[in-house]
């Protein structure tokens, strides 16, 4: 059988950011605490004309503007910040991103692991129609309750990822391990906004579940520690991949030194640390960071991922980078996107907080404020009208 995996992936994020520095002045914490202890630096807030189909769209819209959206045969859109019990919001993105009538459309749920099932879903797909493609958007914004824990690790962010056969990008090998466990380290019900979380006890939960699935993963792949080059983990916050990765060689009695250990992850950070928890989208937006800040060539190299979601769920899967896989990066759009982005200030932070909820049937239009393509113009008659600017 062909290959089946990547062949595009691109990323966006709101063009508002809180520095953590301002929130431990805030808190009478030392900003080290944020910037060493848990390795955030800043967190992306959304502007209230953008939401999880905002950003969505303006993730895909690089990988469909050239009328690449042809062959589309299915948009998976994996959040746990839905705004809809019912529509999936994708259905929103599919329009405002002139996918054929002929594409189908469907949203996944299981915290921030569905994007992996999402990509699963769809290299299943694509074996079975290799002409096709599967437009995969894994968009969130992560909220806790404000003077929490939770609160220095929010953020917001989605990534597109076109899977096809014979990608350009990461071809995905078919092993996998999966371990799933009924907890509660991190769960919001349908009447809360915020997400509850036992932060500590998660933490344990996510290195418990990295080592079930790691274990499960060699139970059918020849794969070892050493075959890989690199790794990425999802990433709550970037300080947890670390853990992640020195548990994992700790498994495996790795001889790596410290700085070998950190040398396979550290690139996989640098976004993740700017933008903060993006939940679905995490650990992709980890890839794009690796892919596009890496000095070395990692054609042919073997990277192994880690993807967990909350109450739990969590895979180890692997895939190999491609020849020539530089020439169909967005680097530059990207860091662009990122160079551009302006500090708020806290009352700002709290006046982005509170995303618009209005609960009457009145028409409330929203002012125009990002900076994306794409944008939520109003809430009328309890409906979303999204725009095209
Ligand atoms: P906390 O209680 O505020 O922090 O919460 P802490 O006291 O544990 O400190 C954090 C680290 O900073 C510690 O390092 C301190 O020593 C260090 P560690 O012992 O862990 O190595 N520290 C300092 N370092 C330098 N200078 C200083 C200083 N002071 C302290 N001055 C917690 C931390 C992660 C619990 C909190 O942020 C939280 O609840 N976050 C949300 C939950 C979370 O992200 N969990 C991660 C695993 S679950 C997951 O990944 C799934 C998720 O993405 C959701 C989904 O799946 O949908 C969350």
């Amino acid at each position: 059988m062909s290959s089946v995996g990547i062949d595009q992936i691109s990323f966006y994020t709101s063009n508002y950011f809180l520095d953590l520095r301002t929130l431990a002045q805030l808190q009478s914490t030392d900003p080290e605490k944020f910037y060493q202890g848990i390795g955030q630096e800043k967190m992306g807030m959304a502007a209230h004309d953008e939401d999880i189909v905002t950003m969505a769209a303006n993730a895909a819209y690089p990988l469909v503007q050239n009328g690449e959206g042809e062959q589309i045969s299915t948009v998976l859109f994996a959040t746990e910040t839905g705004i809809d019990q019912s529509k999936a919001a994708g259905v929103y993105v599919h329009r405002l991103l002139g996918l054929s009538n002929n594409c189908r459309v469907v949203e996944l749920k299981q915290a921030c692991y569905s994007a992996t099932a999402a990509v699963q879903m769809a290299c299943a797909l694509v074996a079975r129609q290799p002409g096709k493609k599967v437009l995969v958007v894994a968009s969130d914004v992560a909220r806790y309750d404000l003077n929490t824990p939770g609160e220095a690790t929010q953020g917001c962010g989605a990534v597109a990822m076109m899977v096809t056969a014979q990608p350009r990008i990461l071809s995905i090998d078919p092993e996998v391990g999966s371990y799933t466990e009924d907890v509660m380290d991190f769960w919001r019900p349908n009447y809360r906004k915020t997400a509850l979380v036992d932060g500590k006890y998660s933490t344990k939960i996510y290195l418990k579940a990295l080592k079930k699935s790691w274990e499960h993963f060699r139970e059918s792949s020849s794969l070892s520690f050493n075959d890989f080059s690199h790794f990425c983990y999802h990433l709550p916050f970037s300080r947890m991949a670390q853990k992640a990765h020195q548990h994992l060689a700790r498994v495996n009695k790795s001889e790596l030194t410290a700085a070998e250990l950190e040398q396979q992850i550290a690139d996989t950070l640098s976004y993740n640390r700017i933008i903060g928890n993006s939940y679905t989208a995490s650990m992709y937006i980890g890839l794009s960071s690796l892919l596009e800040n890496c000095g070395n060539n990692l054609a042919g190299k073997r990277i192994g991922f880690f993807s967990y979601g909350s109450g739990c769920v969590a895979e180890f899967f692997s895939g190999t980078v491609v020849e020539g896989y530089q020439d169909v990066l967005f680097q530059a759009q990207h860091q662009a996107m990122l160079d551009k982005r302006q500090e708020v200030s806290y009352d700002e932070y709290l006046n982005l907080y509170e995303a618009p909820d209005p609960k009457d049937g009145e028409t409330h239009t929203i002012e125009a404020d990002t900076q994306g393509r794409f944008r939520l113009a109003a809430i009328s008659h309890h409906k979303r009208e999204y725009v095209v600017i």
